[in-house]
């Protein structure tokens, strides 16, 4: 499974509802879960794989893989936290990030079985990361402009290199 890197532009595209959630998708969250480990990434988003579809795995140190299909943002914390994220897309490069320290999502999971979470730390952290894959945002779009314009040259250089 490849994993398309920034300058793709379908990473910029807003994924689309999975309906229905047919037994495919216990596959091809099998084979993301499995992609994920591979690239010793947390999370793994449609999009990255160039699979426009509302699905992203997750699996973070001392918790199970988890699938979300169609997932829901239902609220997160007005609490806000500064860590460090990198991308699978931006292999390479990290930069601090502030995002909400909570969340609680609703999804369905690849058996096609929905679910409520809350989440806090680390998991949070990737769940809004993944989510926002969804949506055609990158973690880059969430740091100044300057900062950005560093990864975007570092990324560059890297590519030439
Ligand atoms: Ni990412």
């Amino acid at each position: 499974m490849d994993i398309i890197t920034l300058g793709n532009e379908l990473l910029r595209q807003k994924a689309e509802t999975i309906r229905p959630i047919d037994a495919s998708y216990r596959k091809i969250a099998g084979d993301m879960i499995e992609a994920l480990h591979e690239g010793r990434g947390v999370g793994l988003a449609g999009p990255q794989i160039g699979l426009m579809k509302r699905i992203f795995v997750v699996h973070v140190e001392g918790d199970e893989p988890r699938v979300f299909i169609n997932p829901s943002i239902i609220e997160t914390s007005r609490d806000m936290v500064k860590c460090e994220e990198g991308c699978l897309s931006i292999p390479g490069l990290w930069a601090d990030v502030i995002r909400p320290s909570a969340v609680r999502v609703q999804a369905w999971n690849e058996k096609g079985r929905p679910f409520t979470l809350e989440a806090g730390g680390i998991l949070a952290r990737v769940i809004l990361h993944e989510y926002d894959h969804l949506e055609g945002i990158l973690f880059i779009d969430r740091i100044s402009e300057p900062k950005r314009n560093r990864i975007l040259a570092k990324f560059e250089k890297m590519q030439r290199a």
